[in-house]
């Protein structure tokens, strides 16, 4: 695969697998370094280990460079062309759809040719909006990241579009809640996933929109937590499951509880907590992360999903964890629990002891951040996964 970058990468000697408060930033710089080199600059999102390109994991692989670049500014001056190539290339369709014309040089095909394109593209409708509302939702999250870190209105905007799609979906089940993607049949089991992305979004913009704007997104907010509450959705474990029944409009707990189902409510409630005061919303916040912390992980104690519990991740799983170490680093931020600190600082030494290959000084990292690292196994989702950490270590250790 073509190593391709807009972005001049800094050499760096990585000695040993070196992990404390002194380190955290070279290694989450040497991470991000690698996750850049899978950024496409022609088209704006980041390579799918096929020659395809991720979608919603680019927009999570973007929250995880704009989180390093808010907190190290060589990594800022060094991405700062990023973020409105891939706001101008990365969705369609100004955008549209991504084809090879007759030399070989990618191009993009006006929308409308679509559905003749095989596979991921086919999801991508218009701009950031996606046929799934939590595909989009993880772009709605990442420009606001993107937002904070450069103060363009454009990306705020973009975020306001992305929840107006998802606003208009609101209630399209018989149980509520928002649906999986457009068109879903009004029977199906409601998801936590597209419920808590349209949360954490209008709890984000609440805290990012003109004081006169905020009511619109702070009732938004509220109506869904108060929702997701209704349904059930937080277990007696104090965990999130996936999805509630359908038919009876309660949370069975006959559904996994991923580790991103925790993160992003808690990211949400967070912001909730910003915009209103109100500190209920941070206990509710961390009987989830407390759960976290003590149920989904290995037997040392570090962030693990089921399937990294038998070393078989794959797939969008491989992106899950990092989502929770990200959120946990929103929500310290308001609750600095020494806890959280340590939870977070003891990973990403996992990450670097046990998760971690270094070739020719660059850093790649896998799925399972208890290890064995598995050689060649590293991707842009495993790799931004491990750098959500890596960064969420780094911002607790300064804080
Ligand atoms: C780094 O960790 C050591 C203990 O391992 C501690 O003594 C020191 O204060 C920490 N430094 C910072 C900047 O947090
Ligand atoms: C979560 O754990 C912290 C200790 O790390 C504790 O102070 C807090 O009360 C716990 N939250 C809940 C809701 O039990
Ligand atoms: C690995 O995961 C797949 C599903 O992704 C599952 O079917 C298979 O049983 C798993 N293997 C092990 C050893 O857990």
């Amino acid at each position: 695969m073509a190593r391709k970058t807009l972005l001049a990468l800094t050499a760096l000697v990585v000695t040993g697998a070196y992990a404390d408060n002194t380190s955290y930033d070279v290694n989450a710089g040497c991470s991000n370094d690698q996750l850049l080199r899978w950024y496409d600059e022609d088209i704006g999102l980041f390579l799918y280990p096929n020659g395809a390109y991720y979608f919603w994991q680019a927009g999570v692989m973007i929250t995880a460079v704009a989180s390093l670049a808010a907190l190290d500014s060589g990594v800022k001056s060094r991405t700062a062309g990023m973020w409105q190539n891939t706001y101008l290339k990365g969705g369609q369709p100004s955008h549209g759809v991504i084809q090879l014309d007759s030399t070989g040089r990618k191009i993009v095909v006006p929308k409308g040719s679509a559905n003749t394109v095989p596979g991921k593209f086919r999801k991508r409708e218009q701009g950031f909006l996606a046929s799934h509302y939590d595909d989009e939702g993880w772009w709605g999250l990442a420009w606001q990241d993107v937002y904070d870190l450069t103060g363009v209105q454009d990306y705020l905007t973009e975020s306001i579009a992305i929840w107006q799609d998802m606003n208009a979906g609101w209630g399209n089940l018989n149980c509520g809640g928002l649906p999986w993607f457009k068109g879903e049949a009004k029977t199906d089991n409601p998801l936590a996933i597209p419920n808590e992305l349209y949360f954490a979004i209008s709890a984000g913009l609440a805290n990012r929109v003109p004081s006169s704007q905020k009511q619109t997104y702070l009732s938004a907010a509220q109506t869904i937590w108060t929702w997701f509450q209704k349904v059930g959705f937080v277990n007696s474990q104090g965990l999130v499951n996936d999805a509630v029944n359908g038919n009876t409009c309660v949370n069975d707990n006959n559904q996994p509880t991923w580790t991103y189902n925790q993160g992003v409510v808690i990211g949400g409630l967070a912001d909730l907590y910003i915009a209103t005061g109100d500190s209920s919303y941070l206990t509710s916040a961390s009987v989830i992360a407390n759960a976290t912390m003590a149920h989904l992980v290995d037997s040392n104690g570090i962030l693990a999903d089921s399937c990294d519990l038998s070393h078989n991740c794959s797939g969008d799983n491989l992106q899950f964890k990092g989502v929770f170490a990200r959120n946990l680093q929103k929500l310290y931020h308001s609750q600095p629990y020494p806890a959280y600190k340590a939870f977070l600082e003891k990973n990403a030494q996992s990450i670097w002891q046990n998760d971690l290959a270094v070739e020719s000084g660059d850093c790649f990292n896998g799925a399972d951040w208890g290890g064995p690292y598995v050689l060649g196994s590293a991707t842009a989702s495993s790799q931004s996964s491990a750098l959500q950490c890596l960064v969420a270590a780094l911002y607790v250790s300064q804080n």
